[in-house]
């Protein structure tokens, strides 16, 4: 693991691995200078261990940035259980899982990721107290439970204020985009784009939500594997990770990639590639924090009315700042983030840097 391209300095990494219930599982804690490692748990199908390790390095390495850039009093944490949540996923298995989270004593804080939802993260809850986006709450609600809204609000308010930066304008009325996925997060974020009269291209690998999207949102279908192709104004990733590497870039054709999902450069040197070709690429954790942000102060028990809300909207200026503090240092929008996220990190941050 110390010789894999992902691994960066991470404090601590823990195997899990409960055969009677066949549980195989990494923790991975990389910054805990801001406090314990919080991060969702994802659970899926790897191909080998080789890359579930790498995902769970580069995911809690994310998390630390979000959580600081977010002004959260926590590290970066994120853990990966290998299976098939279709197939393998047992409420033995969790709560084993869960088990193995309560005995980190809190060094690490669970939530939902990818394959794990908010029954699953209740059924953590059964085994540890390290556990949050589990409160019962209304979607568009300060308190708790699913942060998939949360992070759609987030998202969305982001994307607006990225509107207003590169295009110069305070509406989206008539604003092309194209949304790839219509998950938790990519239905919800379309379904404010088209409240806000945007024109919508969607792709999902499953038809059955394309189709729905087509009903509901008048939007105009692509192909999964060509989403990223559509002629508009915004690309918005709301699927998996690296979906803009060497192949993908040169054949974008939007001025403006604004969307949820994690890891979405698959190298560094893919956010300089983007800014080369004059795409203006909104930093993944800047703009996805929503959800953190929410069960972040569900687990704090900080769940004042209108705080929480309030500290999602602020992600808006948070993009606004980065985009124009990129532009005014003649870098990109990545590397502005994360040197700010540094920044928040002190002065083991600036060891990273200089490493
Ligand atoms: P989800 O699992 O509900 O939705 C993902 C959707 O993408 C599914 O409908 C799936 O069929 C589709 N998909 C998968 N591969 C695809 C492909 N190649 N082309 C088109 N569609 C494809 O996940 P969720 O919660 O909506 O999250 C989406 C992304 O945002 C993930 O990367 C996640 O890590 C990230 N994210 C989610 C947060 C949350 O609060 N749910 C918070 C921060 C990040």
């Amino acid at each position: 693991m110390f010789d894999l391209e992902a691994f960066d300095d991470h404090r601590e990494v823990v195997h899990v691995c409960r055969p009677e219930v066949g549980l195989r599982a990494i923790v991975a804690l990389h910054d805990t200078t801001l406090g314990p490692g919080l991060g969702g748990c994802r659970m899926w199908a790897y191909t080998d261990a080789r890359a579930a390790t790498v995902d769970a390095l580069r995911l809690s390495r994310g998390m630390t940035f979000k959580n600081a850039l977010a002004g959260l009093p926590f590290g970066g944490g994120k853990s990966v259980i290998l299976g098939d949540p279709a197939r393998d996923k047992t409420p033995a298995l969790l709560e084993a899982f869960a088990a193995a989270v309560e005995e980190l004593g809190g060094r690490y804080v669970v939530a939902e990721d990818v394959g794990i939802t908010e029954d699953d993260a209740r059924v953590f809850a059964r085994r540890t107290r390290h556990v949050c986006g589990v409160a019962a709450g209304d979607e568009g609600g300060d308190d708790g439970g699913d942060p998939a809204p949360k992070t759609a609000r987030g998202l969305f308010k982001g994307l607006e204020a990225a509107v207003s930066h590169v295009f110069g304008r305070d509406d989206l009325d008539g604003l092309r985009v194209a949304v790839q996925g219509l998950g938790a997060v990519g239905w919800k974020l379309s379904a404010q784009l088209h409240a806000a009269g945007a024109r919508l291209v969607v792709a999902d690998l499953d038809a059955e939500r394309v189709e729905r999207a087509r009903a509901a949102f008048a939007a105009e279908i692509a192909p999964a594997e060509a989403i990223h192709r559509a002629e508009v104004d915004v690309f918005a990733p709301c699927a998996l990770g690296g979906v803009l590497d060497r192949r993908t870039i040169p054949e974008l054709r939007c001025r403006l990639v604004a969307g949820a999902a994690n890891n979405q450069l698959a190298t560094d040197a893919d956010g300089d590639a983007l800014a080369a070709r004059g795409i203006t690429y909104v930093p993944d954790y800047v703009i996805n924090a929503g959800g953190v942000i929410a069960v972040a102060h569900e687990y704090l028990g900080e769940r004042a009315a209108g705080v929480v809300r309030a500290k999602i909207d602020r992600i808006a200026a948070t993009v606004s700042e980065i985009l124009e503090q990129a532009q005014a240092d003649g870098t990109t929008p990545a590397r502005a983030a994360d040197a700010a996220a540094r920044r928040r990190l002190g002065r083991r941050g600036e060891r990273r840097r200089a490493a």
